[in-house]
């Protein structure tokens, strides 16, 4: 694990935990939360993408400092959580998507999503849930696909798995005053999105009621609204934010 030395966290400032905040919606949620006034500790499996979105939030007056922590090592963690001076709101958002029709899967597969998507988020969130005080915030980042989605059946599990996490998770944390709550984004333009084959990628698009996949900063502003102090009264929830996919045929009609 490394923390680098320059933007080290103010106690005065709540802090906010943000994993995979290297990746393309890690980094816009690190963006808006630094600016909604917290200190991010932005954390990735490698500083190549997460220095520069951590020196982004420092250049523009904002607070932030980068961890390199791999989030299925419990060590690693486990001390990543004890160094912060405090922890406010986490967001669960390190992820792994890959494609491939059903009848090729095999368990390895749905190992290595279950390892990331399920238990690595666990394992934060359960760390960090021992540090939170009364009022503090888990937001986790699940996917529309949990309805179902052709293609990646062991994503769609992994997914369905974080719904059902999250609300077991509401349910007994607010025993100590924490709100647990889920974003499920529709398809947005990631390099996650890149990974799909031109023709998916052309056919998802055509699936959407509004025509273009969502900006990283539409989910970032999602996750922003349940992380804030104006949502003590919501746990347990699925936000949607897909333009209106999840409504089915009738969005387009
Ligand atoms: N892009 C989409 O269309 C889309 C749609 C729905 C849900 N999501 C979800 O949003 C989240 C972010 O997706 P994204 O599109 O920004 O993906 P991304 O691949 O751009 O970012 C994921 C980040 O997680 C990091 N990561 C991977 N393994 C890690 C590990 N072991 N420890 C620490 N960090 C690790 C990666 O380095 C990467 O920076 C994911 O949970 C994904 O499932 C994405």
């Amino acid at each position: 694990m490394r923390q680098d030395k320059t933007g080290t966290a103010q106690p005065s400032k709540p802090v906010a935990i943000v994993t995979g905040a290297g990746g393309g919606i890690g980094g816009a949620i690190v963006r808006r939360m630094a600016a909604d006034g917290f200190h991010v500790a932005a954390v990735d499996i490698s500083g190549r993408t997460l220095d520069e979105v951590v020196a982004g939030v420092q250049r523009s007056g904002h607070s932030a400092h980068a961890a390199v922590v791999d989030l299925r090592d419990e060590l690693a963690v486990r001390d990543f959580v004890a160094g912060l001076p405090r922890v406010d709101a986490v967001v669960n958002n390190a992820g792994v998507f890959d494609e491939r029709a059903f009848m090729d899967l095999n368990a390895d597969d749905f190992t290595r999503h279950y390892d990331l998507n399920v238990v690595a988020l666990f394992r934060m969130a359960q760390r960090a849930a021992r540090r939170l005080p009364a009022g503090g915030k888990i937001v986790n980042i699940a996917s529309r696909a949990y309805l179902g989605a052709r293609n990646h059946a062991h994503y769609v599990a992994a997914k369905a798995a974080v719904v059902g996490l999250t609300r077991a998770m509401a349910m007994e944390l607010l025993d100590r005053g924490i709100l647990v709550n889920a974003v499920a984004p529709g398809l947005v333009d990631t390099p996650m999105l890149q990974a799909l084959t031109p023709e998916r990628r052309a056919a998802q698009l055509a699936l959407q009621p509004t025509g273009r996949a969502a900006r990283p900063e539409d989910i970032a502003n999602a996750v922003a609204f349940l992380a804030s102090p104006h949502t003590d009264f919501i746990t347990g929830q699925i936000l949607m934010v897909d333009g209106g996919k999840s409504l089915g045929g009738t969005a387009a009609l």
